[in-house]
């Protein structure tokens, strides 16, 4: 790093007035005093590594750097636990509360680890004291933790030469998330880096002086020992009501900007570590032009006019002496980095030339909307975001249960808001019988009929249904010779003589003696079971269907009923073995 680093021009006598770079402050008014183009200046003149944090909605920054991803390392050692828990408490841990934190945080690695353990501990028996101290960490993981898990962070800082941005705008409303990540960054660059500066914004938010802050004890230690290796803190602030002390006593050189009201006036130059005579004045410090700051440093204290890095050391010099105004330049603004230009002096043309001007205020203002309406936005779809995250943070915290995979990939798809899937499914058929016959395809059934019946109907039914049954056990029982016979003269449908049985349907030679035996016993045999029947006259007749009629027309059958209950039964005979 350079040894020193030209800040810009002494006010009245325009003589260049170096920094040697040290720990370093800059407070004034926003918008009004310069600030961070004060410290941008600078750290484009040093030429060294640098990283700012955007922790303001819409909130002019830095105009040149690259923008790098948030960088968080999860840990759970006890001093980290700790600076969390007095974060909440707002107060410092005693030792006995030490000692509890020491125990719990043994054996994790993350803060997910470390809330698991807080969760079992609390399902212990406690006394209140333990118990209040473990619900409050219990409740700020609980803020935390699903926050964390929706940024995408790196793994690694990776700092780029020049000016590193990491963008916070997305978490203004959380100052829990933003402290960790800035307390992440500022670590990591006190372990891995030399010759950097970080830049903190905003140091009553992150170095308050009442409550405690992840960020403090990491400061503490970075303004420390970080100067050695050239690792300088910068504080970039529009005041220090209520900020910690003990930093600020540590940093020697102060920057004071134009600033309105008088207590934090005084307020600010109390804390600067110089005899009081050599301070400045509360109203030097309230006439101060935009651009126009105190530097107060071990060896002097000068009034100086902030060179900023898009103006040429003529000018910037110019403006000191007074013989410019900081009101003719036009300024580059916030988002597109224009070329610097010295406004047209009225005189030395006739033509009137177009005041771009207004319309780049114009423009700025309307791009400043537009950029705080989007970061809403952005911030709205992040805590729907946040909400899954939550739940999921639940699943993966659940004390004792197994979670599996599809357990959380189901819990978050019933969270994430799905497009209607609004085709249709059609039915391949199209009216209303055929989707009935289809479904009833598809009952089985065993071959019986379905009927569909009121209760008496279904008594009428079983009767039926009984009656069909008996007269086919009975067929069953039949002898192939009687079957065989009960075939032929239901064929017939006549009656019909012994001989005419022995040759026609048992096809015995016509003469052939014993034959009639067999037929008189086969018919007796229709006649046990009332199918037929060998009336006076020696003809025999079969009354398969009478016999049906009989069993079931008293439970109301029709006749195409009868019908197919006979058939049924000619066709059980056709299928018997003696065909
Ligand atoms: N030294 C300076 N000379 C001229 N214009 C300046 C100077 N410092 C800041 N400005 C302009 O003033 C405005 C506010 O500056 P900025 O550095 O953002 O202030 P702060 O960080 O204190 O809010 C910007 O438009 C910037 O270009
Ligand atoms: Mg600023």
């Amino acid at each position: 790093m350079k040894k020193k680093v030209l800040i810009g021009f002494e006010i009245g006598t325009g003589e260049k007035v170096f920094l040697t770079p040290d720990h370093l402050l800059v407070t004034g008014v926003t918008q009004y005093s310069g600030k961070t183009t004060c410290l941008e200046s600078l750290i484009q003149r040093l030429g060294v590594k640098a990283v700012a944090f955007r922790t303001k909605l819409g909130e002019k920054s830095f105009i040149q750097g690259t923008i790098i991803p948030p960088f968080f390392k999860d840990k759970s050692d006890w001093q980290f636990i700790q600076s969390l828990l007095e974060a909440t408490l707002g107060e410092k841990l005693k030792g006995w509360d030490r000692s509890k934190i020491i125990q719990l945080s043994k054996g994790t690695n993350s803060l997910l680890g470390f809330k698991k353990k807080v969760d079992e501990r609390l399902n212990e028996k406690l006394n209140n004291f333990e118990r209040d101290i473990l619900t409050n960490l219990q409740a700020y993981l609980e803020i935390v933790l699903p926050k964390l898990q929706s940024i995408n962070f790196s793994n690694e800082l990776e700092l780029v030469d020049g000016l590193n941005i990491i963008d916070l705008e997305r978490f203004s409303r959380d100052v829990e998330v933003q402290s960790l990540i800035i307390r992440s960054v500022i670590e990591e660059v006190f372990y891995k880096y030399k010759d950097t500066i970080v830049i903190l914004p905003e140091a009553p938010k992150f170095l308050p002086q009442k409550r405690g802050n992840p960020c403090k004890l990491v400061v503490e230690q970075f303004i420390r020992e970080g100067a050695t290796d050239n690792k300088l803190l910068w504080i970039d602030s529009q005041d220090l009501a209520s900020t910690d002390k003990t930093p600020l006593k540590q940093i020697s050189t102060w920057c004071l900007g134009y600033q309105s009201e008088i207590n934090e006036v005084k307020h600010t130059i109390s804390q600067i570590p110089l005899p009081p005579s050599k301070k400045p004045k509360p109203n030097d410090i309230m006439t101060l032009k935009l651009g126009e700051m105190y530097v107060c440093t071990r060896d002097f204290v000068k009034k100086v006019y902030v060179m900023p890095f898009w103006l040429d050391e003529n000018k910037a010099k110019k403006i000191a002496l007074g013989k410019l105004k900081v009101s003719e330049l036009d300024a580059p603004e916030t988002i597109t980095p224009f070329k610097v230009a010295m406004k047209q002096p009225e005189k030395v043309t006739e033509k009137p030339s177009i005041d771009f001007s207004e319309t780049t205020k114009r423009f700025n203002k309307e791009l400043n909307e537009m950029r705080t309406d989007f970061f809403n936005k952005l911030q709205e779809v992040q805590e729907q975001f946040t909400k899954v995250y939550s739940d999921i943070f639940e699943i993966k915290n659940q004390p004792k249960e197994e979670i599996n995979e599809d357990t959380i990939i189901a819990k978050v798809l019933q969270k994430i808001p799905v497009t209607q899937v609004t085709q249709e499914v059609k039915p391949s058929v199209t009216n209303k019988e055929e989707i009935i016959k289809e479904v009833l395809a598809r009952v089985p059934s065993g071959g019986m009929k379905v009927y569909q019946v009121a209760p008496l109907e279904k008594l009428k039914k079983d009767f039926l249904e009984e009656a069909k049954k008996k007269i086919l056990a009975d067929i069953s029982t039949l002898s192939d010779n009687a079957k065989k016979t009960l075939k032929y003269l239901e064929t017939r449908g006549v009656g019909c003589s012994v001989n005419e049985l022995a040759m026609k349907c048992f096809l015995y030679p016509s003469g052939a003696g014993g034959y009639s035996k067999i037929v008189n016993e086969s018919i007796a045999e229709l006649k046990v079971i009332l199918v037929g029947y060998k009336h006076s006259n020696g003809k025999s007749h079969g009354k398969l269907k009478d016999r049906i009629k009989e069993l079931i027309q008293v439970h109301g059958a029709k006749d195409e009923e009868i019908e197919q209950v006979y058939n049924h039964i000619l066709m059980e005979l056709l299928g018997g073995k003696n065909d």
